[in-house]
């Protein structure tokens, strides 16, 4: 397996990227569409595997479909809901690919109907951790057949007499708050999560404009919905683009000499937003500004540009939840800043798309950083020098495009072997970089 090389280094980095579409409300604009009694149209939709796998999935178990490709490369059309009829009753299986996201939230729409569904996935999302949705959908009155360690392959059993529950969740995770929500909707009563720090809340925010109330309390981290309750269809809902895409950029523009990039439209969603909080901290260089409509999910412009100074920070684990997901692109950025950053409280990472600890870890090392796991911390030390080599992504999106960003920083090129896991979330990465002045 040919690995795909970047750099040595980069010209810098100048310009102006609409990242594409944001992951987690692109499965959900899809999925509440899907649950809605009529016809929703929606804009912006990510188009790559992941999202796919969560169209794939709804248009198996009935609703209609209709999303094209427009010029932006996002996809934009109409998707008729199954509403109160419910998904479609015949046994079938589901392939839920590398997709954790379509997974645990189907897992939560599927235990309200008496249907039985098998849900499959890849060899990583075989391995991740499932108990943790499938557990408290138990408490409500759902079955599930899994493997002894409770993964995937998992039979659904759903039911229609599900009973509303008051769930203390011991992660702080959204897709297990939004799967004991959505069950909620076919719930009689009123059903309850709370969590130990605030994990994205896009669910919440998403499901009013879907006709569903929803209560929630910031202080103690719960969320509250009223079952039963049918989501009805909206006239739109356009997904902002992607926070967790624009780091890798951002990143790079903070790291290549020289570079000042925009980019726009991007979800500013607070819950997401912990990467630039940090970034911030660290001294670097970025400015945000909102547009200033005032959607559920408000968007704007983050600037960010080469400094050529950053120093080291602590992340606690209460900020962790909102930059989730940046935790391997912040890492590189650490291994380049002056002193000693510490993730506190990331062991969620290892049971993301790979371990991403140890991938972190291993990929810093071989580069010539430092970098170590004390318990539940992951600990950077920097400036280093980056030196080159050839990592693997494991299939990760998430490490394919941190190592492809070391490639541009370090003096030595960087391969990356199966590069093409981008697919999951952003297929347009390479482009994107090209756009802004990177030379292959
Ligand atoms: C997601 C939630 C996060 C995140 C994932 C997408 C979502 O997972 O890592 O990429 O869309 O709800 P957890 O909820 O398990 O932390």
């Amino acid at each position: 397996m040919k690995p795909t090389i970047f750099g040595p280094g980069c010209d810098s980095l100048v310009g102006e990227v609409r990242p594409p579409g944001d992951k987690s409300l692109s499965h959900r604009a899809v999925l509440f569409a899907a649950m809605s009694e009529g016809t929703t149209h929606i804009t912006g939709v990510l188009d790559s595997e992941d999202v796919r796998a969560t169209i794939a999935a709804v248009r198996e178990l009935g609703a209609h479909v209709d999303l094209s490709v427009g010029p932006d490369g996002s996809l934009t059309g109409k998707v008729r809901g199954w509403g109160d009829l419910g998904p479609r009753s015949y046994d079938s299986t589901i392939d839920c690919g590398n997709s954790g996201t379509t997974a645990r939230l189907l897992m939560g729409v599927l235990a309200g109907w008496p249907l039985e569904v098998t849900l499959v996935g890849d060899e990583s999302l075989s391995r991740r951790p499932m108990r943790r949705v499938t557990g408290p959908l138990e408490l409500m009155g759902a079955r599930f057949e899994a493997t002894p360690s409770g993964t995937l392959p998992i039979v659904v059993h759903g039911t229609a007499a599900l009973t509303p529950i008051e769930y203390d969740s011991p992660v702080a995770s959204a897709q297990v708050k939004s799967a004991v929500l959505l069950a909620g909707l076919r719930a009689q009563g009123c059903t309850k999560v709370t969590e130990p720090a605030a994990s994205r809340d896009h669910t919440e925010r998403m499901l009013p404009e879907f006709c569903v109330p929803v209560t929630r309390d910031a202080a103690t981290h719960t969320a509250i919905v009223e079952g039963p309750a049918v989501p009805c269809a909206i006239a739109s809902f356009a997904v902002p683009r992607d926070p967790s895409s624009a780091a890798f950029l951002v990143a790079a523009a903070l790291l290549v000499p020289g570079s000042a990039v925009r980019l726009s439209g991007v979800s500013l969603n607070p819950t997401r937003a912990g990467f630039l909080r940090v970034l911030e901290r660290m001294g670097a260089s970025i400015q945000v500004v909102p547009f200033p409509e005032a959607e559920s999910e408000r968007s704007g412009e983050i600037d960010a540009k080469y400094t050529g100074h950053l120093s080291a920070t602590t992340v606690t684990a209460d900020e962790v939840p909102s930059l989730v997901d940046e935790v391997p692109i912040l890492a590189l950025i650490a291994s380049q800043a002056h002193g000693e950053t510490r993730f506190e409280g990331v062991g969620e990472l290892r049971v993301k798309e790979s371990d991403r600890l140890a991938a972190i870890v291993d990929g810093l090392t071989t580069l010539g950083a430092t970098a170590e796991v004390e318990g539940d911390t992951l600990v950077v030390r920097g400036p280093a020098p980056l030196r080159g080599g050839t990592l693997d992504s494991l299939g990760d999106h998430r490490l394919a495009m941190t190592w492809a960003v070391a490639g541009l920083v370090g003096g030595a090129a960087v391969g990356v072997r199966r590069f093409e896991a981008v697919d999951v979330s952003y297929p347009n990465f390479v482009g994107d970089l090209q756009l802004l002045g990177m030379r292959r």
